[in-house]
């Protein structure tokens, strides 16, 4: 952040681009910790999928929190290692519904007509917010290693947080005197 922003002006919309890290980031977060775990279809017609028959009129559950932790298409699913869209192998994903293993957005026509705007907004406030501040866990958000604790509530129409998530902001830079 420092290097491609610099510490004098506050980071904006126009910078999410030039910040490779950062949308690794979005992305892996969006891998593991989908908002939506579920997308929801109708069958019009009798079909097969993957060998099962469905018939017409059926609800289709598509599970996109386990595709984005399927072990046959993500070594080590349950880590949060945003370095692996560095690799071969992922470096060419996105999430915007053409690879099936990272749909956070869902796919097809009843996809998400948010995801141009929330992939506007998500990196640059995450890109406010860490360079604004240094973020220290606060009392009870640790796991057993310290570490912030991301267990996940037991389900529903979006993903929430089991635990409170207490932080507590060190301040980097004023970004009111920045503005
Ligand atoms: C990070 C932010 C967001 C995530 C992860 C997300 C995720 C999703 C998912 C998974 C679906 C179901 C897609 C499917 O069935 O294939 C969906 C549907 C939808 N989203 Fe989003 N969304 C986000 C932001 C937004 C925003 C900002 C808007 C509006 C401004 C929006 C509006 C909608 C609408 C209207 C639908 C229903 C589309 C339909 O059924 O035809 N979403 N979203």
């Amino acid at each position: 952040m420092d290097r491609v922003i610099g510490r004098d002006r506050l980071v904006g919309e126009d910078d999410v681009p030039n910040l490779p890290y950062l949308n690794a980031v979005v992305k892996e977060i969006m891998r593991i910790h989908p908002g939506a775990p579920i997308a929801y279809r109708i069958s019009t017609q009798e079909t097969t999928i993957a060998g099962y028959n469905i018939p017409a009129n059926t609800t289709v559950a598509v599970n996109l929190y386990s595709t984005g932790r399927d072990p046959k298409y993500w070594v080590d699913p349950d880590t949060f290692r945003p370095e692996r869209f560095f690799e071969e192998s992922y470096a060419n994903l996105d999430v915007k519904g053409l690879h099936y293993q990272l749909i956070p957005f869902g796919s097809g026509r009843r996809a998400c007509p948010g995801f141009g705007f929330a992939l506007q907004v998500v990196p640059a406030g995450l890109a406010a917010q860490v360079q604004c501040f240094d973020w220290k866990i606060g009392e009870g958000t640790a796991d057993e290693n310290g570490r912030l604790n991301m267990e996940e509530g037991d389900g529903g129409l979006v993903s929430y947080r089991a635990n409170p998530l207490v932080v507590v902001p060190i301040r980097r830079l004023d970004p009111f005197l920045l503005i």
